[in-house]
């Protein structure tokens, strides 16, 4: 018997997950640039490790530009990752707050590598506070941390993705999904977030981009969680279904399939990594 159209495979996976698949591209990462105190350069850090570090020490090839608000610290972490994995990564000082830094950061990406295939915009900012002590200032912090810089990331790097047919990652939360206490300022730049990505596939689809926003749950050593776990609370986090905290490499590699061929045809999608945490609604 012929097997039916559908259950013919379209690609051998084997080809797709192969290890030099992102040979020749560019990645271009903010990860806080902002922030501007030291906690925000240790976030900017840490989305770094969320991506990069597996993407690159699994040699899938590609280049990057980590951007970031401390230079020093940047320079440090491109030090390392060159070294880990053989390919070449730059820092570039950028605050995502402000465009004209934003686009030094892509002109010396272009200088250096000639495109951008690739980018990540992972700037964030989080504290708890209750709407009722929020302060107008730090709730625009947040949504300029995280919205506008995710705005001003795009505009900077949407036509080098156009030329590239390229793809970005968006990296949100679940926050806002539910009421979440003290996470007022967050879920409304998150959600934000959403809204633009979507926004993004249907404009930028016809040029060859793809949006994707990753969702990570509760990951593990992460400044977000430091900053959210419920104080006395060891059981948050690693009471779903997954029974325990994610790890960076969760997210890494779910950034590996939505930039991989496997994924040419997902757009427009939020990818929740979470080990199904958010779908818990009782606990008996
Ligand atoms: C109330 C606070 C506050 C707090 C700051 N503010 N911290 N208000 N409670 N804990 C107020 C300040 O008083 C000020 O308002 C305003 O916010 C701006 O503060 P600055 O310190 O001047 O801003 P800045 O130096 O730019 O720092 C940005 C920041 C900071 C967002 C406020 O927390 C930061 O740099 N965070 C980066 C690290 C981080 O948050 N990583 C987590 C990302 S993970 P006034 O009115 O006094 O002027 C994430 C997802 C988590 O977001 C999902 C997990 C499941």
């Amino acid at each position: 018997m012929t097997p039916s159209a559908w259950v013919q495979p379209v690609i051998d996976s084997t080809e797709v997950f192969k290890p030099d698949i992102f040979k020749g591209k560019v990645l271009f990462c903010t990860g806080g640039g902002s922030g501007i105190c030291r906690v925000m350069t240790e976030a900017v850090a840490l989305v770094v490790d969320y991506v990069l570090r597996v993407f690159l020490k699994m040699r899938h090839g590609a280049s990057a530009t980590i951007v970031g608000r401390k230079l020093e610290r940047l320079t440090q972490t491109a030090k390392e990752l060159s070294e880990a994995t053989g390919s070449i990564c730059i820092p570039a000082q950028a605050d995502v707050r402000q465009p004209k830094t934003l686009q030094e950061a892509v002109a010396k990406t272009i200088e250096k590598f000639g495109r951008i295939d690739f980018v990540i915009c992972g700037a964030a900012g989080n504290f708890l506070a209750p709407i009722a002590n929020l302060s107008e200032n730090a709730f625009r912090t947040v949504i300029e941390i995280d919205t506008l810089g995710t705005y001003n990331t795009v505009k900077a790097t949407l036509p080098h993705l156009r030329a590239s047919k390229g793809s970005y990652i968006h990296v949100s939360a679940t926050l806002h999904y539910r009421g979440t206490p003290y996470q007022a300022h967050v879920s409304a730049a998150k959600a934000a977030v959403d809204a633009l990505s979507a926004v993004i596939t249907v404009e930028e689809g016809p040029h060859g981009v793809r949006s994707n926003v990753i969702a990570p749950g509760p990951i593990a050593a992460t400044e977000g969680m430091s900053r959210l776990m419920p104080q006395n609370s060891k059981k948050f986090g690693s009471d779903g279904p997954g029974g325990r905290f994610g790890d960076s490499k969760d997210i890494a590699n779910a950034a590996v399939f939505l930039f991989s061929p496997a994924a040419a045809f997902v757009s427009g999608q939020v990818l929740v990594v979470d080990g199904g945490y958010e779908n818990i609604r009782y606990s008996f």
